[in-house]
């Protein structure tokens, strides 16, 4: 097992190299724990090895002195575990009194945990977002913890202890992230078995200077974007107009691009009944992840695939293979999107940056 351990390269889900104050107080607290924790096993686990060897049983050794009780012994046994409790409790106490500690301004991020994904609202910014959560370095982040089914836990361990999110249940959670001049990738991961594919529920914390942040925010305030042959007037899955502009014209005579195609088809083959679009029309479901910005996301499919075209294209073509008894697979089986919309719908989805 400890060989193990260091195959884990850059220590992404350690708890014992910490990147924001929540961590560090919980690890704060581990250390002194850990290390009565050891000395007690020592001395106990010492103390029992010395005395199966010094007074074991001899071949010339007749039946041993009989005794009962001990009070000074009882008493000693006694008192130092107690000792020992009330140290890690008052240490515990202290630790549990800082992190409940709310600051007086915050960053609120409303996270809904999903079988098996995350969904981000940021309600300062009006943003929603899905399993990339973007953090501003050095500021507090306030966190409420909704679920939309089962219980799940919140938890980056490098940020954080975890959160159980339950369903009925508004739970919360408050750090900051370490101040730092370079943005940091940090890996979270559900922590709570929440069904099926339980462990693929990862997400991806981003920690960026204030400044990074910001464009990030007013990036994703963006309406998505529309493809051009869409937005020149030839609007998606609609006949050209009967007196239509020279431009609607001209645009109608060029070969659809792939992405156009693909914005189409978003509405045709029914992905608008669960993700939500801003700025494409009646895509406002709640039921999946919303994939305005999805192209500028650095991972798909909860954090478990990088986002490249190929991914995103095998994702489409069987989303059960790759995650298990997933919503989307309840629909989408191999087969139900051809090879040529599979490379349109992916075309225009990598196109939502
Ligand atoms: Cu969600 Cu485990």
């Amino acid at each position: 097992m400890l060989a193990l351990t260091a195959c884990a390269a850059g220590h992404p889900q350690s708890t014992l190299s910490t990147d924001g104050s929540a961590a560090r107080e919980i690890l704060a607290l581990f250390r002194p724990v850990f290390w009565l924790a050891l000395g007690v096993f020592v001395i106990v686990e010492g103390a029992l090895l010395y005395a199966v060897i010094r007074f074991r049983r001899r071949p010339q050794d007749g039946i041993p002195l009989q005794i009962h009780g001990n009070t000074p012994i009882e008493i000693i046994w006694t008192i130092v575990p107690a000792v020992v409790v009330v140290v890690i409790a008052t240490l515990t106490f202290r630790t549990q009194a800082l992190l409940v500690k709310q600051p007086a301004e915050s960053l609120l991020v409303r996270v809904t945990a999903y079988q098996w994904w995350w969904e981000f609202e940021y309600p300062q910014y009006n943003i929603i977002t899905a399993n990339e959560l973007h953090l501003p370095a050095g500021r507090d982040v306030r966190f409420e913890l909704r679920s939309a089914d089962v219980i799940h836990s919140f938890w980056i361990p490098r940020l954080s202890g975890k959160t159980d999110v339950v369903p009925g249940h508004v739970n919360s959670m408050t750090f900051r992230p370490d101040d730092r001049p370079e943005r940091i990738m940090l890996r979270g991961q559900c922590a709570e078995f929440c069904g099926g594919t339980h462990a693929m529920m990862a997400l991806w914390a981003v920690v960026e200077p204030p400044a990074d942040f910001e464009a990030w925010v007013r990036q994703q305030q963006q309406p998505a974007r529309v493809p051009a042959e869409v937005s020149q007037g030839r609007p998606a899955g609609v006949a050209v107009q009967t007196q239509p502009s020279p431009a609607a014209t001209a645009a109608a005579q060029l070969p659809m691009s792939l992405e156009a195609r693909g914005y189409r088809l978003f509405a045709e083959k029914g992905c608008i009944g669960c993700h939500a679009i801003n700025g494409y029309p009646n895509a406002v479901a709640r039921v999946g992840p919303n994939l305005t910005h999805v192209g500028s996301r650095q991972h798909i499919v909860a954090g478990w695939l990088e986002n490249t075209p190929e991914n995103m294209r095998r994702w489409l073509r069987d989303p059960g293979a790759i995650k298990p008894g997933n919503r989307m697979a309840a629909t989408i089986k191999p087969g139900t999107l051809t090879e040529d919309e599979i490379a349109a719908l992916s075309a225009y989805l990598e196109a939502l940056k």
